[in-house]
């Protein structure tokens, strides 16, 4: 198996950090690698924030759903999906008054235009995080800051059309997170289809689940009555109030997005 190979099949979320520190070389690598990252029309629809101060990570940990190990991670990257730089530069490239000569209207970025700028974003985290892991340097993804869109925006003086999408901590493992067993996944028979799409019947989604089932029964009778692996992620994850106020909040920022002043 080659070396990178090995990088992307050996990975796992790391969430626990040594002292050891990222290097300024380090940070730089991952930074480079990051903006190496394909990306559509070649015009880089993302901003990318180095969250050095302490203060702004102390913030976040709790924030983000309350996860203290983000204020702890030697270094803490925030990806923006970011239409507002092109669109300032259409602006200043003079297209309100081109449009009024040629009697169209001035367009603004709209819900697709978002989407594709939220695919560049997320395309360059996860190179960042491989070029991080080929170092040895673990990271971990927190989906949470897509909540409290409007403390994250004043948080970071985030203008219209620039949006968080994800937040990633860095830091070198300790000995026990490199040695912790990765999680596994579901069988490729459920995930991976030929030509067309199809949909599970309940017992292929039983079949799916069940060795997440068996965990959760392996547990003895839980006292919140949960049985079962659906019912757990529905009522601790989907149903939960972390999912009920990203939701609130990702409708904040499509808001934002689409409200059309100048
Ligand atoms: C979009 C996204 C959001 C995530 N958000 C969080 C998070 O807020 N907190 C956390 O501890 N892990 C988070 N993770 C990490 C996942 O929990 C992890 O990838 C998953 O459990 C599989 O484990 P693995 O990465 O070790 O294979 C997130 C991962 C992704 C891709």
């Amino acid at each position: 198996m080659n070396t990178t190979l090995e990088v992307l099949l050996n990975r796992k979320s790391i969430r626990v950090y040594s002292d050891q520190p990222v290097t300024l070389e380090e940070k730089e690598t991952i930074l480079q690698a990051a903006m190496r990252a394909p990306t559509a029309g070649n015009m880089m629809l993302y901003s990318i924030i180095e969250v050095e101060d302490q203060a702004l990570k102390d913030r976040l940990a709790i924030t983000c759903d309350h996860q203290p190990f983000i204020a702890k991670a030697p270094y803490v990257l925030l990806f923006l999906a970011d239409y507002q730089r092109w669109f300032d530069y259409y602006l200043a490239a003079g297209v309100e008054k081109a449009c009024r000569e040629r009697e169209v209207q001035l367009r603004c970025p709209e819900e697709g235009d978002l989407l594709l700028a939220c695919n560049d974003t997320l395309i360059a985290a996860q190179t960042a995080v491989i070029a991080a892991e080929s170092m040895g340097i673990g990271s971990c993804y927190i989906g949470d800051i897509l909540e409290q869109y409007e403390v994250h925006r004043d948080l970071f003086n985030l203008p219209q059309y620039v949006l968080p999408v994800t937040l990633v901590c860095f830091g070198y493992p300790t000995p026990e997170q490199a040695a912790r067993k990765m999680p596994p996944r579901f069988g490729k028979e459920f995930i991976i289809h030929q030509n067309t799409y199809r949909r599970l019947d309940a017992s292929e989604l039983e079949k799916m689940m069940q060795p997440r089932s068996d965990q959760i029964t392996a547990a003895g009778t839980r006292k919140d009555g949960i049985e079962n692996a659906g019912q757990f992620n529905y009522f601790k994850k989907f149903n939960a109030e972390f999912s009920i106020e990203m939701s609130r909040s990702v409708r904040a920022m499509m808001k934002s997005w689409s409200q059309k002043e100048l």
